[in-house]
């Protein structure tokens, strides 16, 4: 039997600060098709006290970040969770301020990874992520740009493979309802992310 009998522990970054926007009415979509029974946390960056990453060396040689504020949670529901969703605005080519310093707080699982050589150990289930990007742009250096840091997060936190959805040409709030296939391909790349 699988995790919380065949289900999933599902981790999820909502990154824009805009609430309603593009990026959350993409997510509700993978949200909708991933609800049905799995075990859900949402983490609402732009909420949250995190401190950005110092650089301090303090995780060099326990993996243990030495900062103490909303992080503590995110690194007990990290290293709990079968698959993770991150969902992110494309803000100057790259992932939003909100994102990142979470990323970044992330070093101490890289220390443990890279020099600690420890990985967070996956349920029966394994361990995969689902990233969604919007940007307002036509040009896609963005996603490119947003998708490298991305692929560095989810390897750093042993998730070995993961699902990219990226959106250009959508800005205004709401736009992406007039995109011909965001919405079902969410709905769809949800479906995938917890078909066991
Ligand atoms: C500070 C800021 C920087 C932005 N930079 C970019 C960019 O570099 N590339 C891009 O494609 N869109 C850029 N955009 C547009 C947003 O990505 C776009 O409006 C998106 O739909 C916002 O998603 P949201 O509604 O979920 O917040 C930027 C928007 C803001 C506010």
């Amino acid at each position: 039997m699988g995790v919380n009998g065949g289900k999933v522990n599902i981790v999820v970054f909502r990154g824009s600060p805009r609430r309603e926007g593009n990026t959350d009415m993409l997510l509700g979509e993978t949200l909708k098709a991933v609800s049905d029974g799995n075990e859900i946390i949402q983490f609402t960056l732009n909420d949250m006290n995190i401190r950005p990453c110092q650089n301090c060396g303090g995780c060099d040689e326990t993996g243990s970040c030495i900062l103490t504020d909303d992080m503590d949670d995110i690194y007990s529901a990290i290293r709990e969770a079968d698959r993770i969703i991150l969902a992110s605005p494309i803000f100057f080519f790259g992932l939003s301020a909100q994102t990142k310093v979470m990323i970044d707080r992330c070093q101490s699982f890289w220390c443990e990874k890279y020099l600690l050589k420890k990985t967070i150990p996956s349920g029966p289930h394994g361990r995969k992520g689902l990233l969604l990007l919007v940007g307002g742009m036509k040009k896609d250096t963005g996603i490119q740009c947003a998708g490298a840091t991305a692929t560095a997060f989810f390897r750093t936190i042993s998730v070995p493979e993961h699902e990219t959805l990226g959106y250009l040409s959508i800005d205004s709030k709401g736009a992406i309802f007039n995109h011909p296939s965001a919405l079902k391909d969410a709905y769809e790349a949800g479906a995938k992310l917890v078909a066991l």
